[in-house]
């Protein structure tokens, strides 16, 4: 019997430091070097978005100590790299006006949703939880800058003559995105 409890004790340590390794390893803690330090939405709006969302979406991430931790490292690198890749505020200046509404429009629903911040990340984090008053800054400041595709009367907007005209534009963006992305590779 005591044998197993060795061996199993054993396995562990092996699993933990295999794991840990793996998390030093695969997941850089070095921010890439892009920023964008303008405006997003509004000074209101950017505190809460650096404050809740920065971490994951952006190149400013904070890597606590227990970010080096064991499984820990992989889950949180894990996060960061999905994360990132949804969307990432450091890029706002060089992606187009539509991936911009989209960036903000989902991260509205996400918020309103209550799926982000993610409610592990506000365990660690609970200074991140979004409030509801936060919340309204949010969709205010997002359809007065995006008053075209975010804006309260969004509903009415393919009404009539005015809603060709959004398709095209939406087709300029598209290649507007797809050039910038042929630019990048
Ligand atoms: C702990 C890391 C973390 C934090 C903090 C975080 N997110 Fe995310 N977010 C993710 C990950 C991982 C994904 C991709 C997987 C998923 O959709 O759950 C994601 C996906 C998203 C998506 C795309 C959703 C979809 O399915 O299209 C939006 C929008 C988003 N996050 C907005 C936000 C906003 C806004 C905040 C701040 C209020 C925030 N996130 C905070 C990790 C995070």
């Amino acid at each position: 019997m005591r044998k197993f409890a060795f061996a199993g004790f054993a396995l562990v340590l092996v699993v933990l430091a295999a794991s840990w390794v793996y998390g030093e390893l695969a997941y850089s803690r070095d921010n890439p070097p892009e920023r964008y330090q303008g405006v997003i939405l509004s000074a209101r709006s950017d505190e809460v978005l650096r404050r809740a969302c920065f971490d994951c979406h952006s190149n400013e991430t904070r890597f606590p100590w227990y970010s080096h931790l064991p499984i820990v490292s992989i889950v949180m690198g894990e996060h960061i790299r999905q994360g990132r890749d949804e969307l990432n505020f450091s890029a706002w200046d060089r992606v187009s006006r539509r991936t911009r509404a989209k960036w903000i429009k989902e991260s509205r629903e996400e918020v309103g949703e209550g799926e982000m911040p993610g409610w592990d990340y506000v365990m660690f984090n609970p200074e991140a939880r979004v409030t509801s008053e936060e919340l309204a800054w949010l969709e205010s400041d997002a359809a007065a800058l995006f008053p075209d595709r975010l804006g309260r009367k969004n509903g009415k907007r393919n009404h009539g003559k005015g809603g060709e005209k959004d398709d095209d534009e939406d087709e300029d963006d598209d290649e507007e995105d797809e050039h910038r992305k042929r630019e990048r590779d």
